[in-house]
C-alpha cells in the first residue's frame, strides 16, 4: 500500500511517501481502507517535536530518541470503511470475528491515538481499545468530514462537559477557528450558551458564520482587558494570560486548560484551592457519553464541519507546511481515495 512515511523528526519534508506493507489485523483488531485522514495541530507538534516541553522527553523515550522507530506513519484520525476484521485478508470471508461489532464494507471513523498511522491506505486499529476507539460513520456525514470528528469534535465537547457549560450561560473559545474550536462553537450554541470566539482576523467571518454571537480579533484586542466576564473560558490553543483569563471568570466560573504549562498546572491548584473559580486541564478522552451526545448533534444536523483545504495523500509534507502557517480554517482533509 502507499503511506506517508515519517523518516525523522523535522520539517514537512520528512514525511515521505512510500510503497509499505499493508498490515495484516490481528484477532481483536479491524484492517480499515482509509478515505480521509487529517492533517492537525498535533500532527505537526509530534512530526518536529515541537510539543509541549513537558511532553518532549516521554515522547522521545516511547516513539524513539533519533528519530522515530516504534511508529513510522504519522495521522491521528481517519474515516473508510472496514476491509477486514480478525485474521482474515483484505476482502476474505471472516475467521475467528470475535474482534468487532463491525461487518466488512461498514463505513467508520477512528482515532489512531499514539498508534497513528492515518496517513496510509489502510491502517489495522484494535476495535475494542478504548485507546484507539472505531465507532459506525454518522451517514449524513462525508468520510471527509467524519475524519475530523475525534479531535476536533470528541475533544470540544470533552472539554464542554469538564465546563459544564449550561444554557444561558457566557463562553469564551481561546483559538476558536481551528479543529477543535469550530466544533467548540457550535456544540456550545446547540447547548443555548452566549458564544464569544478569540480568533486571528481572518477567521472571524467564517466563526460569525458557523454562530458565534460575539468575536474578538486577538491580534486587536486583548479579551482579558475589555471589561467581559464569561461564565466559562476555554483555551483551545493555550495562549490565554492566567491571572488575567481567571479575573475574568463570573462568580463559579470555570476555565479550561486545552494545552497546559506546567506552571499553568501549579497555578491551577492554587486557584482552586483559594476561590470559588476551577481550573480544569484534564486531558481529553473518548468517554462513550461524549460519544452519543456528539453524533446526537451531528445527526440532528446541527454541526457544520468546516473544511478549509484538501490534499492527496502523495502532498502530505504540502498539507503539513500549510497547517503550520497557523491560516487553517477549522480542518485540513489528506483525500487518500
Ligand atoms: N488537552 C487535550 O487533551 C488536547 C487534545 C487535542 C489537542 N490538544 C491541543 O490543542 C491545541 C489546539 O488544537 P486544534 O487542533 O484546535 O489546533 P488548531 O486547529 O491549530 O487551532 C488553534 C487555533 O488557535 C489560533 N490561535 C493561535 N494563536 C492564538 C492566540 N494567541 N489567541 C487566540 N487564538 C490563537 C490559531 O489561528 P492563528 O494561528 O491564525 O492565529 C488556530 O486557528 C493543540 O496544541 C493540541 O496539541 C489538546
Amino acid at each position: 500500500m502507499k503511506a506517508i512515511v515519517w523518516t525523522k523528526y523535522g520539517p514537512p519534508e520528512v514525511l515521505q511517501l512510500q510503497e509499505v506493507a499493508t498490515p495484516a489485523p490481528n484477532e481483536n483488531e479491524i484492517l480499515i481502507k482509509v478515505h480521509a485522514a487529517t492533517v492537525t495541530a498535533g500532527d505537526c507538534e509530534a512530526r518536529d517535536l515541537s510539543l509541549a516541553p513537558m511532553f518532549r522527553l516521554p515522547f522521545r523515550l516511547y516513539f524513539g530518541w533519533r528519530k522515530p522507530r516504534r511508529i513510522t506513519i504519522l495521522g491521528q484520525e481517519l474515516a473508510g470503511e472496514v476491509a477486514a476484521i480478525g485474521r482474515t485478508a483484505v476482502g476474505g470471508a471472516a475467521v475467528g470475528t470475535n474482534a468487532t461489532q463491525f461487518q466488512v464494507g461498514d463505513p467508520v471513523f477512528a482515532t489512531t491515538g499514539l498508534r497513528f498511522g492515518a496517513y496510509a491506505e489502510f491502517a489495522c486499529l484494535s476495535a475494542r481499545s478504548a485507546m484507539t476507539p472505531v465507532w459506525p460513520k454518522p451517514a449524513n456525514m462525508s468520510y471527509e468530514e467524519a475524519a475530523t470528528i475525534p479531535t476536533g469534535g470528541l475533544n470540544a465537547i470533552h472539554f464542554l462537559r469538564k465546563a459544564k457549560v449550561q444554557s444561558g450561560e457566557r463562553v469564551l473559545i481561546n483559538g476558536a477557528g481551528g479543529s477543535i474550536g469550530t466544533y467548540g462553537v457550535q456544540i456550545a450554541k446547540a447547548w443555548g450558551a452566549e458564544v464569544t470566539a478569540v480568533e486571528h482576523t481572518d477567521k472571524l467571518d467564517m466563526l460569525r458564520s458557523i454562530g458565534a454571537d460575539h468575536v474578538i480579533d486577538y491580534t486587536q484586542k486583548d479579551f482579558t482587558q475589555i471589561g467581559e466576564r464569561y461564565d466559562v473560558v476555554i483555551d483551545v490553543v493555550g495562549k490565554s494570560p492566567f491571572g488575567r483569563t481567571v479575573r475574568c471568570l463570573r462568580a463559579n466560573g470555570r476555565y479550561i486548560l486545552g494545552n497546559p504549562t506546567i506552571s499553568g498546572m501549579f497555578r491551577a491548584a492554587w486557584t482552586n484551592r483559594t476561590t470559588d473559580k476551577r481550573v480544569i486541564f484534564e486531558a481529553a478522552s473518548y468517554q462513550p457519553e461524549d460519544v452519543r451526545a456528539l453524533l446526537g448533534l451531528i445527526e440532528a444536523g446541527q454541526i457544520k464541519v468546516v473544511i478549509d483545504r484538501r490534499y492527496p495523500l502523495a502532498d502530505t509534507a504540502v498539507a503539513h507546511r500549510y497547517v503550520e502557517t497557523g491560516q487553517k480554517l477549522g480542518n485540513v482533509i489528506i483525500s487518500v481515495r
